[in-house]
């Protein structure tokens, strides 16, 4: 059985199928059809609705935050604890939203079929920022599509509805909200189940560990936004599931002198603050790497899990030298990130193992870390190539250097021939080329829709150029950049 609030009212559900999505849910199950299905693949933002989640802070404090998803590739078991709100729960008392109203004042809307999405988005955004610029807005909009109306009328919306907040029935009733999902605060492993398919949500790690030796074939679920896609694209049901993102000691961040290590349930969102700190480039790409809605919901440890030769995270947390630990029954062992990764979508990975955690070294002064994505699009794109840098200089000469790779192999790579051709060497453009020229024979890459190999080749250089330019002018801020 799982328990969520739909708005104010509580919904217990004790045999969906737990293949629903969040958005067939709504429209096929609730049949409140205000959430509309667009791409079912999280690019269009069609199906975007708000998920409100307790947190405790460290004195005690409780905190509802309100965070935007994709309801296409969100299971209905991940709501189990959690408030699902929905365009149909915004107007209240015969009243449009200010965020509503802010889209018809503006003229924000046209053929309408994207606004419920635009709408929640808007209003996560003015949930989530009291006087949003319009950097904050684009971001938070970056994963809706308009085929008709255009974005300059929803961005004048996003400034309105951000500029004139008022209090909301959700604020009037944020203790009750507070006190209703305490209520209902998972106490121990829930399940799912209808047929022969069942999700079980585990709370601690030490149920998931014992949950996940009694069901190997069971698919971790996290934020789903890789895995709702078997489902949703290619009709293939996923019989058994143990969703991890209620695991409460798999989503924590923790700074240490010499590392930071990251929780593998930790959502994207939740990993700018730590990383970008470090590390501004990681930052940098964390904006890059998918809709605000995708980063709410994916989660690190699920980038590095799915082994994806074109994962974001994987190339720059390689060339930081990060580890893993992964989990089996109650026997951990740590792994270099590199050594995860063994061939086409093969992993280390050992029956019944999951990741854990993530562990991130700090940043190193005399280390220079850089990170660059090349995509056809600026926002919500896949890359074609993905490059970390970390190279440490000392007295002109090169006394360590780490080059990782996306989109260039079969897995996410360190570049070792061209890392030889660096380390000892002076920092000059004379060694650089050299080092363009050993990536020749660290990669063979593949031509795609997304890019040539001779495309490919070439940008790993050109980013390798870039880098040593860039460290050589360091007022060049041009670092993670679009290529179209
Ligand atoms: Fe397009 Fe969900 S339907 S993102
Ligand atoms: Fe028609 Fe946006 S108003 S798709």
């Amino acid at each position: 059985m799982i328990q969520f609030l739909l708005n104010q009212e509580l919904k217990t559900e004790h045999a969906l199928d737990p293949n629903m999505t969040v958005l067939n849910y709504l429209r096929e199950h609730l049949h409140k059809s205000g959430t509309k299905e667009g791409c079912a693949s999280g690019d269009c933002g069609a199906c975007t609705v708000v998920v409100g989640e307790l947190s405790t802070d460290d004195e005690g404090q409780d905190h509802l935050s309100y965070r935007s998803l994709n309801s296409c590739l969100t299971f209905v078991a991940s709501l189990h604890g959690k408030q699902l709100i929905s365009v149909e729960d915004l107007k209240h008392q015969g009243q449009l939203h200010s965020v509503q109203k802010a889209m018809v004042e503006c003229h924000g809307s046209q053929c309408g079929f994207c606004t419920p999405g635009f709408v929640m988005s808007l209003f996560a955004l003015q949930k989530n920022s009291t006087q949003a610029d319009s950097s904050q807005a684009h971001e938070a909009l970056a994963g809706n599509l308009c085929r008709c109306t255009g974005y300059r009328p929803i961005l004048a919306a996003a400034e309105q509805c951000c500029s004139q907040r008022e209090p909301d029935q959700f604020d009037t009733r944020k203790a009750q909200t507070i006190a209703r999902l305490k209520a209902i605060s998972p106490q121990e492993t829930a399940e799912l189940n209808s047929g022969d398919k069942r999700c079980l949500v585990p709370l601690t790690v030490a149920d998931l560990a014992d949950l996940y030796d009694s069901y190997p074939q069971a698919r971790l679920l996290a934020g789903g936004t890789d895995l709702a896609l078997e489902v949703t694209q290619f009709h293939r049901p996923l019989p058994v599931m143990i969703y991890v993102g209620n695991v409460a000691e798999m989503k924590k961040v923790e700074h240490f002198d010499d590392r930071i290590e990251i929780g593998a349930a930790t959502a994207l969102t939740d990993c700018y603050e730590a990383l970008s700190s470090e590390y501004p480039d990681f930052g940098e790409l964390l904006h890059r790497f998918a809709s605000l809605q995708i980063r709410n919901q994916g989660t690190l440890g699920g980038n590095i899990g799915n082994a994806s030769p074109i994962g974001d995270s994987p190339p720059l947390l390689i060339a930081l030298g990060a580890k893993i630990v992964l989990r089996k029954g109650e026997t951990s062992r740590t792994l270099s990130l590199e050594d995860y990764f063994i061939d086409y979508r093969v992993t280390a990975r050992q029956e019944s193992e999951f990741i854990e955690k993530i562990i991130v070294p700090k940043a190193n002064a005399k280390q220079a870390f850089r990170a660059y994505k090349v995509s056809k699009r600026l926002d919500d794109d896949i890359s074609a190539v993905c490059a970390a840098f970390r190279v440490q200089v000392e007295n002109g000469a090169i006394v360590d250097a780490r080059a990782a790779f996306g989109g260039m192999a079969a897995i996410p790579k360190r570049a070792a021939h061209c890392e030889q051709a660096l380390i000892g060497q002076p920092w000059t453009s004379a060694t650089v080329e050299r080092a363009c020229a050993a990536l020749e024979k660290d990669f063979t890459p593949l031509s795609d829709f997304r890019a040539t190999k001779e495309y490919r080749l070439l940008s790993a250089q050109n980013l390798l150029r870039k880098y040593f330019i860039e460290l050589q002018t360091p007022h060049i801020e041009t670092r993670v950049t679009a290529y179209v």
